[in-house]
């Protein structure tokens, strides 16, 4: 690392890991119900396991995004972060308003709206953690160096990732309207500024990896954020086809929405283009993995099995089934998990000052948890297809279906644990590396790793 307090960024990837740990755990006792094994369901019944499981998700991926970016801006912008103490108050405070939110869904404390349930009280405590956030990196680009435009697109991206926080919480009777808003923050987050995100970090990463000029890297990168708007804003469309809108948004949202695997298409193209033109070697071949990975598995997840349903003819079959549940989790995954993944790869040997890039484990990880993965996918898509045969199409009752296709979860079980060795080797190799060390920083540590990163003899 370049700046010293770089090394918060540790704190929040660690962070996330832990969290993404407890969410698999919430994911198995859903799986396990799902086949009948449900003793836990006194404590824990599915409703809350299944909030648990999507909101620690989401927590993990901002916590990964916000360590992304205590890396990224101090680097881009020339200069150390303006407040490190901040930084530190605004994890703690984060992962107690975190706690504290998973615990209420407990004992039925929560907002029946999916993906959005945290109880009201505590959604100004996260209005004012992501404002720290907001202010600590803003003016360190701020009083840093001529921006860049990764950094910028970056800060967009978080940036209107917070403003687009507060539509959720309209306090709203009417279940239309209130459906019509949240979309505008979980179909905005997704399908718009956390692409920004994504973009901003893919950009970084590929620029640092491949050694491709920055010019070249950047003029892709307004591209895709081009096409991200374009498609993305009115695709908001294909959640408002059912739900008591006006019907023009059936044209309007079938429309858009199609165009959106654009941008995945494009940030795929982009990567794989990038680390054919790069002629540099930077020895960190697994960081370099995980980045095409990721723009690889996003369009699978995101943009293919996206299209898969968002047309209005197909989604009035295939809405709130188990369809759904097969493209969010290849989708979170590929563009989301994988971005915050591919990102600590590359900033782990740089915090810690070990080398363990191109180890079995790291190799491994990447491997077991991406086809664990894909198989978890293919599962979820034979129950769901299978799910709207019997349930839509031949009327079968919605309890007596779930029942057909328990054996489908015997499967998605087994894959499941496949991808958990995925990531409990992520999370081993994550462990090696140590703490962030002082030594990081010192320059006879160059050789191992900053030199990597600097000098022309790494290309
Ligand atoms: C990385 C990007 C994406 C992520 C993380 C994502 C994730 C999700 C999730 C979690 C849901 C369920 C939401 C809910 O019911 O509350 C969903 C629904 C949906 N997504 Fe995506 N998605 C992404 C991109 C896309 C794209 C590009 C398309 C279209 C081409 C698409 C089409 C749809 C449709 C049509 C639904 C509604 C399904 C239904 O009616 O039940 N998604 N997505
Ligand atoms: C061992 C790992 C996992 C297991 C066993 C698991 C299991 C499940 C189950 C059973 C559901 C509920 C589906 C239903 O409604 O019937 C679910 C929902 C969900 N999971 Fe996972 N999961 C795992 C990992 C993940 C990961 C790594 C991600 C994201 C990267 C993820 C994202 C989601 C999302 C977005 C939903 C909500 C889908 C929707 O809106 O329909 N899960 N998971
Ligand atoms: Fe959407």
């Amino acid at each position: 690392m370049k700046y010293k307090t770089q090394k918060i960024a540790y704190w929040f990837f660690a962070a996330a890991m832990g969290l993404l740990a407890l969410q698999i755990v919430y994911g198995f006792i859903m799986g396990f119900a799902r086949i009948g094994m449900d003793g836990l369901h006194p404590w824990i019944p599915f409703n809350t396991a299944r909030a648990v499981h999507t909101n620690l998700l989401v927590v993990w991926l901002l916590c990964g995004f916000m360590g992304s970016a205590y890396f990224i801006i101090p680097e881009e912008s020339g200069r150390d972060l303006e407040w490190p103490v901040l930084a530190w108050i605004q994890l703690i405070s984060l992962l107690v308003v975190g706690v504290i939110a998973v615990g209420c869904y407990h004992f039925n404390i929560w907002e029946g709206r999916k993906f959005l349930e945290i109880p009201r009280p505590l959604d100004y405590l996260v209005v004012v953690n992501v404002l720290m956030f907001l202010a600590n990196i803003g003016v360190t680009l701020w009083k840093g160096t001529h921006p860049t435009t990764t950094a910028l697109v970056l800060y967009m991206g978080l940036l209107f990732a917070a403003l687009l926080y507060l539509p959720g919480m309209i306090q709203e009777d009417n279940q239309t309207v209130d459906s019509f808003y949240r979309w505008w923050v979980v179909h905005l987050w997704v399908e718009g500024v956390w692409e920004l995100i994504m973009g901003g970090i893919l950009c970084f990463l590929l620029i640092k990896l491949t050694g491709v000029d920055r010019e070249v890297i950047e003029k892709w990168l307004y591209i895709i954020v081009g096409l991200t708007f374009l498609s993305g804003i009115l695709g908001t469309g294909h959640h408002y086809y059912f739900i008591g809108t006006p019907r023009y948004w059936l044209v309007v949202g079938g429309i858009f929405s199609a165009l959106e695997p654009l941008a995945f298409l494009g940030m795929a193209v982009f990567a794989i283009a990038m680390s054919r033109k790069g002629g540099r070697r930077h020895p960190n071949r697994i960081a370099l993995t995980w980045s095409l990975g990721c723009a690889v598995m996003s369009f699978v997840g995101a943009g293919f099995l996206g299209m898969a349903h968002t047309l209005p003819s197909i989604n009035r079959f295939t809405h709130g089934t188990l369809i759904t549940a097969m493209h969010g989790h290849m989708a979170f995954w590929g563009a989301y998990a994988m971005i915050v993944l591919a990102m600590i790869a590359y900033a782990l040997p740089l915090l810690t000052g070990r080398r363990l890039w191109d180890t079995p484990a790291a190799n491994w990880a990447f491997w077991t948890s991406n086809i664990g993965m894909t198989a978890m996918t293919g599962a979820l898509a034979v129950a769901g297809i299978t799910q709207v045969n019997l349930e839509r199409r031949i009327g079968l009752d919605f309890m007596a279906v779930q029942h057909e296709i328990e054996m489908h979860f015997v499967g998605f079980l087994l894959a499941a644990a496949l991808f958990t060795i995925g990531i409990g080797l992520f999370l081993y190799t994550f462990w090696r590396h140590g703490l962030p060390s002082q030594e990081a920083m010192a320059p006879e540590s160059a050789p191992d790793t900053l030199a990597a990163d600097l000098a022309p003899e790494a290309r």
